[in-house]
């Protein structure tokens, strides 16, 4: 895994450029992402290009062996532009223009600004799009980031007229589809129909949930016209994008596509407050993250690249926009690194080169500090540097036996008709893939088109939608396959399918859903002694070809299987989930082990690694080829896998 940093020259004396690239060098960084922030001093007046600082910022890379990921300027538009154009400014959701003055103020749907997007693209991406330095591109800067997928402007009005228009056909369709003789919401042309906010009750949920996918596509197109450019005029170069953490309002798999590699932006501690754990995990891993939360992005962004994926910015220390910023413990950095290096990475950059002194971000950590002094990431970098090194070249990362499904559509589902107020596709992906990695397996998160042929165990935790291609990819891979509660559970104009759910799946798993409830946190339906259900259950009607392996208190079926395909009727709490995934991967052939709940492990080649999340040394009887035993709390060790079980200690 090579290990680089993000640098904003741009935002510096050029008399230290030199003495930062050599510093670089000297700490072992092999590249650095530029240049997308750069807008308006790449081209500070309507096409009047400034190619000359960039020019020496490159060529210094160039003679320090540095290898550069550069960046298209797009999530920054100038202000000339956006005085010139004010109609590529986006609109929140209530209408209000998002102005200048931050960044990431444009409308995806705005013609105008795709144009500009383009050329400017296409002026960097000429200039440098042969520069030996260079060897990667990113497209603008985190799609969606400070909720900019959705915009209401008039040009995304339009666009999503256009858009249903050629999904459907004609009016009618849209009208049968959607169900709108319900409450009288008929329409009669399409420009009849707005965006889905300020309805006096909950506006439609077919509505929203197109709505939700139009906006996506507005992504998708905004990045491919982006790529296209990079693909004529930087051949040979990667083209990735850097996704976000916690993030699925766009789909990833999709907006991914053309692109060569996935890379993410991992920030485990800011993102700790705002992810789906309780004030107890809040607490506990307040300066290290939760042990599932860098992992679940890398293995789903190793999903969405195919295999290809980096972390391009990783957390250093405090970061600014959370609403409290802890410091890392010691070690964080260290760990975090050598997670995404045990996960597959091929290369990670931590964020940012040196703190900077104003704007926005000033009381965001760098590696080094404002004064140019060493941050503590800074000797934490080195270490990874060093052990990497003394590990030696990358071993494979294989496939792992467990995939679980991961599908962007399915989360806007359960958003657009939650049932229960805190139902979160999200958070139920994360809770399983926790179980799941708490048995020591590791996991591919993969589209729901994925080819599931050769997994062992499938998980679905969150598959509202199956189509008939799913479930017969799903009964062909051979697999053990657990379903939970909603799956299936809409066709995709978002209609309850009409022989039920789990709809599709019924092919291998002969039940029928007749009832569901939802329940409000802190009710928990105990069933038997395995654990309990919590927030949602379903009433099933089964078949003479399934049999009920668990029960709820009150008799109704919770744990139901045919054959391979296990299907879990109710939301199970963390026990239930653990014994419920042991099992059915004890009958894949797949061995488990009960790992401390503070205890995280990844295989990759013939090394298994072991992260310490807790405050307690962990124990491996095992010679070492990285770290320590015991390894202290925020450690990391690494052995040869000999497929045994050195727990618990
Ligand atoms: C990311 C973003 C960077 C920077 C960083 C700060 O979300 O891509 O530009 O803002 O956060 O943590």
């Amino acid at each position: 895994m090579k290990l680089g940093v993000c640098w904003y020259p741009e935002q510096w004396p050029q008399s230290i450029w030199a003495s930062d690239v050599r510093r670089m060098v000297e700490l072992g960084l092999t590249f650095v992402r530029i240049g997308e922030f750069a807008w308006s001093r790449l081209e500070p007046e309507p096409g009047q290009f400034d190619w000359g600082w960039m020019d020496r910022v490159l060529d210094l890379c160039a003679s320090a062996g540095l290898n550069v990921v550069m960046g298209t300027p797009t999530a920054t538009p100038p202000k000339w532009l956006v005085d010139a154009h004010p109609g590529i400014l986006a609109r929140g959701r209530n209408g209000q223009v998002r102005h200048f003055g931050s960044r990431r103020h444009y409308c995806f749907s705005s013609d105008t600004y795709l144009g500009q997007a383009c050329r400017i693209t296409e002026a960097v991406a000429r200039r440098y799009g042969r520069h030996g330095a260079i060897t990667t591109w990113q497209t603008d800067n985190e799609y969606g980031c400070h909720d900019t997928v959705v915009s209401t402007s008039d040009a995304a009005r339009a666009g999503f007229r256009i858009w249903l228009a050629a999904r459907f056909g004609s009016i009618e369709a849209l009208n049968t589809a959607w169900g709108l003789s319900f409450w009288a919401q008929e329409y009669r042309h399409w420009d009849e129909i707005d965006p889905p906010y300020g309805t006096v009750t909950e506006s439609h949920p077919a509505h929203r949930l197109d709505w939700q996918r139009y906006s996506s596509d507005m992504v998708a197109r905004f990045n491919q016209a982006q790529v296209d450019i990079l693909r004529e005029h930087a051949p040979g170069c990667d083209i990735l994008h850097n996704y976000m953490g916690l993030f699925t309002e766009f789909d990833h798999h999709k907006v991914g596509e053309p692109m060569d590699i996935a890379a993410w932006d991992s920030y485990p501690i800011g993102f700790l407050g705002q992810g789906p754990f309780s004030p107890e995990e809040k607490r506990r891993y307040l300066r290290l993250g939760h042990p599932d939360l860098a992992a679940f992005h890398h293995d789903l962004y190793r999903g969405v690249g195919r295999g290809r994926w980096w972390v391009i910015e990783q957390q250093p220390g405090p970061v600014n926009w959370a609403a409290w910023n802890p410091a890392p413990a010691a070690g964080a950095v260290r760990l975090w690194s050598l997670e995404a290096f045990a996960h597959g990475a091929e290369r990670l950059s931590y964020f940012r080169w040196r703190q900077a002194p104003t704007g926005q971000e000033a009381m965001h950590a760098g590696l080094l500090r404002p004064d140019d002094q060493p941050a503590p990431g800074f000797a934490e970098a080195a270490t990874v540097i060093g052990e990497l090194g003394a590990l030696g070249p990358p071993p494979e990362t294989e496939r792992a036996p467990t995939a679980l499904i991961f599908d962007y559509d399915s989360i806007w589902g359960l958003q657009a008709q939650p049932q229960g107020r805190d139902y979160d596709g999200l958070a139920q992906a994360m809770r399983w893939y926790g179980a799941a990695r708490q048995l020591g397996l590791d996991v591919d998160i993969v589209p729901p088109g994925a080819d599931l042929a050769g997994y062992k165990l499938v998980l679905m935790p969150a598959s509202l939608f199956v189509d008939d291609g799913l479930a017969a990819r799903l009964a062909a891979s051979g697999a053990h396959i657990l379903a939970g509660p909603r799956t299936g559970a809409k066709t995709q104009a978002f209609a309850i399918p009409a022989d039920l759910p789990p709809g599709a799946l019924q092919s291998l798993i002969a039940i029928k859903v007749a009832r569901v409830e939802s329940l409000s946190p802190g009710i928990v339906l105990p069933a038997g002694n395995l654990g309990s259900v919590i927030g949602w259950m379903e009433d099933i009607d089964t078949s003479a070809s399934t049999e009920v392996l668990d029960s709820l208190y009150d008799g109704r079926p919770l744990w139901i299987a045919q054959s391979r395909c296990h299907y879990l009727a109710g939301v199970p709490d963390v026990a239930l989930l653990g014994h419920v995934i042991a099992d059915i991967a004890a009958r894949a052939g797949l061995a488990t082990e009960n790992l401390p709940a503070h205890v995280r492990t990844r295989r990759r080649g013939g090394l298994r690694f072991v992260f310490n999340y807790g405050d307690t040394d962990v124990t491996i009887d095992r010679p070492l080829r990285l770290g320590v035993s015991p390894i202290p709390p925020g450690g990391v060790a690494a052995f040869d896998d000999l497929g045994d079980q050195p727990w618990p200690h």
